[in-house]
Formats: C-alpha cells, structure tokens, sequence
C-alpha cells in the first residue's frame, strides 16, 4: 500500500536512515520533512518544510493520514543549558505530535531513550519520560515509542565519547548476549531504522513503547 511520512528529525543519524530505507521502498509515496535544515537526499517523493516547532505549519502542505514520525532530539552539551536541552526534547517534540494529530496521522512514533523515566534522578531521562507521557495522553489513535541505547552509525558530526563508547561495545559485542545486558546493547541506526519501519507498516492501535531489547531482538 502506498504510503505518505512525515518526519522530524531527517538529518540526524537515525532519521536520515529511515529516510534512505523508506527511499529504497517502492511503497512510499511521499515524505515530507519538517526542521531547520533539509535532508541530504534528492528524490521527487521527498520535500522538505522549514519549520520551528512553533505555532503551526501550514495544514495544506501536509498529508493527511500519513505515519508521523519524530527522530528529533539534541543533547544538554549541544543545546548549552537543560532549558534549551527541554525546549527541543520536550516542547519540539510534543508540538510535532500535536500537529500528528491535527492531521490525523495514522500512527506517530517518537523515539526518547534507554532509562526514560518522568520519576528519574537523571534530568535527560526524566524529560525523555515527561515527553513519553505527554504524547500518549493527546489523543491520537496508535503511538509507538522507541527506547534505545547508545545509537551507533556513521554520524556526521564529532561527538566526544560517543566514538570510544561505540568501540568498545563493538569490542563487548559478546558480552551484551548474556541476559540482562541485551537492554544497554548499543543501538545500530541502520537495524534501527528498519524496525521501526516495521512497526510504521502495520495497523496497531493503542500505545506501544518498544524497549532496546526489543529492538535489538528483533531480526
Ligand atoms: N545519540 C544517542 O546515542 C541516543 C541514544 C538514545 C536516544 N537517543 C535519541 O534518539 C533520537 C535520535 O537520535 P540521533 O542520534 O539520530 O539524533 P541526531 O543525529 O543528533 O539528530 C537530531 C535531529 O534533531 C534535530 N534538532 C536538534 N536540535 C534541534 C533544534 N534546536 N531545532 C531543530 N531541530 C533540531 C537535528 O536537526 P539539525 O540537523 O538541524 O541539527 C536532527 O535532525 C533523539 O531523540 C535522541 O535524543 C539518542
């Protein structure tokens, strides 16, 4: 079945991917992308709508009845302080599936994180666990919320630690096999990306938070 996207978060690692998976796929028919910046991608299903998560895009540019999904995210280093830090992770992303629901998309899917928690200590996970409960409570008709770890791939940009972290767990890789570890086992964007695609394809009513086990146990 044909089928329309609208995506956040298109130029980030994860997002980027699903746009090159959902390119590949002769059933999409239309993307459209909404953020500052456009996705590195040309193709004539793909348009891109430069828009900052304020107010409203304007409601005839966009599909009805599409799959909504959100890969947008910065970290508390990036964003300089936890106010901008929540400003994109909470207020972007709860604005994003406001609008999922104005349009009644037929299902939005949000990735937070490993830990996600509104009851955390940590003040990354709690805001990652705030959004969670927010855009579950807005009415729409199907939610997916994804929650991996430390999501690995070829990113653009430098990011301090991530590099060393990605490495070791490659060299862990056994490891992360022993139960009860498949939870924190690093996240690749690519096998990422497909499974939520998957869960994108077919009609499932209701909330749905998928954990990284899940994720990463799913072939
Ligand atoms: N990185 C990890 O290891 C990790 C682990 C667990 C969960 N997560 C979560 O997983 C999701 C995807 O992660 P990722 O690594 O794919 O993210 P990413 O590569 O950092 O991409 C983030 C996306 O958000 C957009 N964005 C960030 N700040 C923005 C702002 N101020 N205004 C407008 N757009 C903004 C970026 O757009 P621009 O290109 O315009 O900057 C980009 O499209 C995020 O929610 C992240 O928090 C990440």
């Amino acid at each position: 079945m044909a089928t329309d996207y609208l995506i956040a978060g298109g130029t980030g690692l994860v997002g980027s991917e699903i746009i090159r998976q959902l390119l590949a796929n002769e059933s999409t028919r239309k993307i459209i992308t909404l953020g500052r910046r456009a996705a590195d991608f040309s193709d004539k299903r793909l348009t891109h709508l430069t828009y900052d998560f304020s107010g409203r895009p304007q409601k005839s540019a966009l599909p009805s009845n599409c799959v909504a999904i959100c890969t947008l995210g910065t970290t508390i280093k990036q964003a300089g302080s936890q106010e901008a830090f929540r400003k994109v992770d909470f207020d972007y992303v709860l604005n994003f599936a406001e609008i999922a629901r104005d349009i009644k998309a037929s299902s939005l899917h949000v990735v937070t994180a490993h830990g996600a928690a509104k009851s955390s200590l940590i003040f990354y996970n709690r805001v990652k666990g705030e959004i969670e409960e927010a855009i579950q409570r807005i009415g729409l008709v199907e939610v997916h919320i994804y929650r991996p770890s430390l999501l690995i791939g070829n990113r653009k940009e430098h990011r301090a630690g991530e590099g060393f972290a990605a490495a070791a767990a490659k060299a862990l890789s056994p490891v992360f096999k022993l139960p009860g570890l498949s939870s924190v086992q690093p996240t690749p964007a690519d096998h990422f990306a497909a499974f939520i695609i998957r869960q994108a394809s077919s009609v499932s009513p209701g909330n749905h938070v998928h954990s990284n086990a899940e994720i990463m146990s799913d072939r």
